[in-house]
């Protein structure tokens, strides 16, 4: 049986809801496209709706939210359960990466950066929990990065975002557990989206150029990573993590993630950044 056939006999037997944050491209577009296919019913939230991709039909809903908005998450939400009844799954997904050398990035540029990877991702989930609590289920779903528990060079201010989604994530999951409320993180590695092109942030500073020669042999080979999957192994594994009824928390997804957090857990931290340095530096 196909994946897509599995998927849509999965569908039939249930009639639930999930909504994704930043549905417009990548992973988030992958993932309204599974849960469809599954027979759920989507809340597909975008910053700009009238750009939605996804054929419209019953049981898709695209609605606007920017994650930096935090005055119009509470109508977002209630629209949605206004039209379908109540959410059982969340996916915080929107995000974007700030690169570039530290010195470069601005204060709003680093600001902007937290208010849509960390506060943005809050906001939403601080926004769901009194439907969830009502209920007494409910799956948060937040999508962190394998760079959330290593780092690589030019992203600082990224990771610093994703390893404080991380510790949100992990620290949130005990007080929610006796509520019947699952949190789960997904650790994508390196996937062919948007990420690395429209939607990354590259920091100049005019007249700062000591960065120069580091930045022009290093953030190339980030910018086209070589162990890049297709955003639908990541919707997958996004669609595991709330269907299989487990309280796994952590889920690496594509972009060989299982094998950069095996050796980020197994070496010495010198020895990692060694391989780091030897892959990416050129
Ligand atoms: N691609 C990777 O290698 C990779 C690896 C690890 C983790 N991730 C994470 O995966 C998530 C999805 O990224 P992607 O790879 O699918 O990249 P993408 O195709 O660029 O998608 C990013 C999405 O986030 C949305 N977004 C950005 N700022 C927003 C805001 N303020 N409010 C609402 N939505 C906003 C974008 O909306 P617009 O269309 O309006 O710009 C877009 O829909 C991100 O959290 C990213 O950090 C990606």
């Amino acid at each position: 049986m196909s994946n897509s056939q599995s998927f849509s006999n999965a569908a039939n037997r249930q009639n639930k809801t999930v909504l994704i944050t930043g549905a417009s491209s990548g992973i988030g577009l992958e993932v309204a496209k599974i849960f469809r296919a599954s027979g759920w019913n989507v809340v597909a939230t975008m910053r700009n709706p009238e750009n939605c991709e996804l054929a419209q039909d019953e049981k898709i809903l695209c609605l606007p939210l920017d994650v930096t908005r935090h005055e119009t998450i509470e109508n977002t939400i209630e629209t949605a359960i206004a039209r379908f009844g109540s959410i059982d799954a969340l996916i915080n997904n929107a995000g974007y990466a700030l690169v570039g050398a530290f010195e470069a990035c601005s204060q709003v540029e680093i600001e902007r950066q937290f208010a849509t990877n960390v506060f943005g991702l809050m906001a939403v989930t601080r926004a769901i929990l009194p439907h969830f609590r009502d209920r007494r289920q409910g799956i948060i779903v937040n999508v962190a990065s394998i760079g959330g528990k290593l780092t690589f060079p030019l992203y600082s201010p990224y990771h610093a975002t994703k390893w404080a989604v991380e510790g949100f994530s992990e620290s949130l999951q005990y007080e929610l557990k006796p509520l019947n409320i699952k949190v789960k993180i997904i650790e994508p590695g390196p996937i062919k989206t948007d990420f690395y092109t429209r939607s990354m942030s590259v920091a100049q500073k005019p007249g700062l150029t000591d960065y120069d020669h580091y930045v022009a042999r290093t953030l190339p080979q980030m910018q086209k990573p070589s162990m890049a999957s297709p955003p639908e192994v990541t919707a997958k594994v996004v669609y595991r993590a709330v269907t299989d009824g487990s309280w796994k928390l952590r889920y690496p997804a594509g972009g060989g993630a299982g094998i950069f957090m095996a050796l980020r857990k197994l070496l010495p931290d010198a020895l990692f950044q060694a391989i780091i340095k030897a892959g990416i530096e050129r």
